[in-house]
């Protein structure tokens, strides 16, 4: 009787075994993706992901620089999955905060609970912050091979912060939240990496259709079958000591992308500017970074003035037309060429860590058309002391691809794509599944 008893019990363990190795399946996605477009009125790069149970899509603004994922839990947040983080657990000092909600006034719901730590979410398109609760819920995913989707992968425990419902003035219509993809752990790159042991990477492909983030190691691939991945060029990426968003705890880094920009060029000849404010200054003032939350190159208002006054020179055989705002430079294009990487104007180098390394940018990346034969240099006046001295823009990365390599702390940059014949709205979409 005790053996047949025996043998009962290990059947009953090995026969569950069994169910939930079936149930769950061992995959462990390589890669993730996440599909990006552009809301034209806002300019600004919207995605989507799935969040809560039961799942529902939530709309975001990308926000490459920005320090987490954080969503408005005021309206409609609702989940039977939702987990506030508890004050002084191992997400609250992950995500380095240093507050904690004792008592929220009010019946429980996500974003308002008991004894939670809290973060500052930030609206980095209006820059502006608040308080909210750092919490976790269930996201689903694609993953990806590289160059189609796969299956689609579930995070049960996905950090986030809870946002209000004004934080998202200003956000595109129908926004749900910001997808921050900064350089600090809890921003979503460094979390899908955690939940899937991947490489700290992740690149950025944006264009004015449909373009794609990559979370992981490479390939990327685009139509028709170009790796993008293969052929990159390399710059460090530099930490600056001090934070750049709206409300931020002190001593906190910045969770923005920095590159050593040395000089800028165009046409080959140095334009002359004051080469201090290319550094970042123990304020955390001045250097250059990128961003999707701009849509146009922004330069401090010297730097800018010398570009203008440059790239004219360098266009002088072409007669000039009024500036529309918010652009200053403005041509009759009927009078410009045009090329395969846009309008056959002067290429602007941002010259990097030594004299052949450089981030060459080509007429459709300089140029914005802003009425049928009228087009603009896309770059705009940050003003006098602006917090960093050049931000580059939305317009200026679009059909490059990004590499973010967080554990090498460097980025790769692919320049224009449109010299390979492909774009960023290039990655095959169409599941193999
Ligand atoms: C917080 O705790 C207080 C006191 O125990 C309780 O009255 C209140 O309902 C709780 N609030 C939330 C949001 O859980
Ligand atoms: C641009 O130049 C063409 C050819 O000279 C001219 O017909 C057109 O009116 C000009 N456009 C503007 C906006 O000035
Ligand atoms: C895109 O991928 C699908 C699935 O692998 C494939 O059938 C299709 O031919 C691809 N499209 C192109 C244009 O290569």
């Amino acid at each position: 009787m005790a053996p047949a008893n025996h043998l009962l019990i290990s059947c009953i363990l090995f026969c569950f075994i069994i169910a939930v190795s079936e149930a769950q399946p061992s995959f462990r996605p390589k890669a993730l993706i996440l599909p990006v477009t552009k809301d034209p009125s806002t300019l600004q790069y919207l995605t989507q992901i799935n969040q809560r149970t039961p799942l529902v899509p939530v709309k975001l603004t990308l926000d490459l620089g920005g320090q987490y994922l954080w969503v408005d839990c005021e309206q409609g947040y609702v989940s039977s999955s939702y987990k506030p983080a508890p004050c002084r657990s191992a997400q609250c000092s992950l995500a380095n905060s240093k507050s904690c909600t004792t008592e929220c006034f009010s019946s429980p719901r996500p974003g308002c609970n008991n004894n939670t730590c809290g973060l500052m979410p930030d609206n980095t398109v209006t820059r502006t912050g608040t308080s909210g609760d750092l919490g976790q819920d269930v996201v689903t995913i694609q993953s990806t091979d590289g160059s189609n989707p796969g299956q689609i992968v579930k995070v049960p425990n996905f950090l986030f912060t809870c946002g209000a419902t004004f934080l998202l003035d200003g956000l595109a219509k129908g926004v749900k939240g910001m997808a921050g993809l900064g350089r600090n752990k809890i921003a979503m790159p460094s979390r899908f990496s955690a939940a899937f042991s991947f490489q700290r990477k992740f690149a950025v492909c944006l264009t004015s259709g449909k373009g794609v983030v990559f979370f992981g190691d490479e390939p990327y691939v685009m139509l028709p079958n170009i790796d993008i991945s293969k052929s990159l060029i390399y710059t460090p990426l530099i930490l600056n000591k001090v934070s750049t968003a709206s409300a931020y705890f002190e001593g906190e880094p910045s969770s923005d992308y920095f590159i050593g920009v040395n000089s800028i060029k165009i046409n080959n000849k140095i334009v002359p500017i004051n080469t201090a404010l290319l550094k970042i200054n123990e304020e955390g003032f001045g250097g250059t970074k990128i961003s999707t939350v701009q849509p146009y190159t922004v330069l401090e208002t010297s730097i800018h003035k010398a570009v203008v006054a440059t790239f004219a020179k360098e266009l002088s055989g072409v007669p000039r037309m009024a500036g529309v705002r918010p652009f200053e430079l403005c041509y009759n294009s009927t009078a410009i060429g045009s090329t395969r990487v846009g309008p056959a104007v002067p290429q602007i180098d941002l010259v990097l860590q030594s004299s052949n390394v450089y981030w060459r940018i080509f007429g459709a990346n300089s140029m914005v058309q802003v009425k049928s034969d009228v087009i603009c240099l896309g770059f705009v006046d940050g003003g006098v002391n602006p917090r960093t001295s050049i931000v580059i823009g939305g317009h200026q990365v679009e059909d490059n691809l990004l590499q973010f390599d967080l554990a090498a702390s460097r980025l790769g940059f692919s320049s224009s794509l449109l010299f390979r014949q492909t774009t960023c709205a290039n990655f095959n979409f169409t599941s193999t599944a």
